[in-house]
């Protein structure tokens, strides 16, 4: 008899056709946020299943899944999994990391161009009908080419974002928990400096780390009020990285310039300070969405679900511990 697995999302269906000869293959394609109540229901008689950010994999629904073996995260971040309770489960808990590196960071360069040069506001202008002439100060923004970058965070996605600043010619500064190797250094053009150095001298600060306990608020009022009222802020790793109370606060009262950010605390729900504001860039947690980047997190993530259920041995799996 097959293994039964749940799908808690709509995926492509090239997707489920790939794990439909391994699994009996129950799957949400209508695309609906389950609650955790309907989470776990649907999960009780699973030993599988493919999830994504918007399901919590927690002590609660795991002591009511018995049969759950494996779950296997269509996203790199994965804080919606206890893995401590995932350990105490038995369940093997897998993420999608590297596929999405260079489309994330293609991502925050779009931000970081759109918030420098006021993109947003200027197509709203059009849009609204209100272009009657050329000014030469219409719009004025914030040179990127030459200006000093601020990483921080120098993992796989921060790399990717350092190496392409060669191009604008750019000053590279990171700061991370753990200085990086010398080689990655060289190969970013990145120097390594504390957090208060990077805040203060970056006129744009990008960040690149992963959301947990440790990290939550690691961006707030402290970091913010360090930066130069000229700088921007651009935020595409995880909701809560950023104080986005702390941040609505700098820009309305000026001492930042704009910020670009696709991720938010509690989101889809966002601070309504945000939409008030013109200078700042929101997209919907969309930085790893590229067709081809979605797509192979997906497989990745089925590809996890068949080695963890077959052979136990996933690749990309966070707990070994877990087995
Ligand atoms: C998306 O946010 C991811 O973590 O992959």
């Amino acid at each position: 008899m097959k293994k039964k697995i749940f799908v808690t999302r709509e995926v492509f269906g090239e997707v489920l056709d790939f794990l439909a000869p391994h699994f009996e293959v129950a799957d949400n394609q209508a695309d609906r946020v389950l609650t955790p109540e309907e989470l776990t229901q649907v999960l009780a008689d699973k030993e599988g299943a493919l999830t994504t950010l918007t399901e919590r994999i927690d002590e609660n629904l795991l002591s009511r899944c018995p049969q759950l073996r494996a779950v296997c995260n269509i996203a790199v971040g994965y804080n919606n999994i206890d893995l401590t309770a995932c350990n105490k489960h038995g369940v093997m808990a897998t993420n999608t990391p590297g596929v999405l590196d260079d489309t994330t960071a293609d991502f925050a360069w779009a931000l970081i161009l759109a918030t420098a040069r006021r993109l947003n506001e200027a197509e709203a202008y059009i849009r609204e009908g209100r272009w009657d002439k050329w000014k030469l100060k219409q719009f004025l923004g914030l040179d990127v080419h030459h200006a000093t970058l601020g990483i921080v965070g120098l993992g796989r996605i921060g790399q990717v974002v350092a190496r392409r600043a060669t191009g604008f010619e750019m000053e590279v500064l990171y700061h991370d928990v753990q200085r990086a190797a010398p080689e990655i250094e060289s190969a970013c053009r990145a120097k390594y400096v504390t957090k208060d150095e990077l805040f203060s001298r970056a006129d744009i600060v990008t960040v690149h780390i992963p959301y947990s306990p440790q990290t939550h608020h690691a961006v707030g009022a402290a970091e913010i009020a360090l930066m130069k009222p000229s700088a921007i802020l651009i935020h595409a790793a995880r909701g809560g990285v950023v104080d986005d109370a702390a941040l609505v606060e700098a820009l309305r009262k000026g001492t930042l310039a704009g910020a670009g950010l696709d991720v938010f605390e509690g989101e889809p729900a966002l601070h309504p300070g945000f939409l008030e504001m013109k200078n700042v860039v929101l997209s919907p947690h969309i930085a790893s969405s590229s067709e081809r980047t979605r797509f192979k997190m997906a497989m990745m993530a089925a590809e996890n679900c068949v080695a963890a259920l077959t052979a136990g041995n996933p690749p990309n799996l966070l707990n070994p511990k877990g087995k």
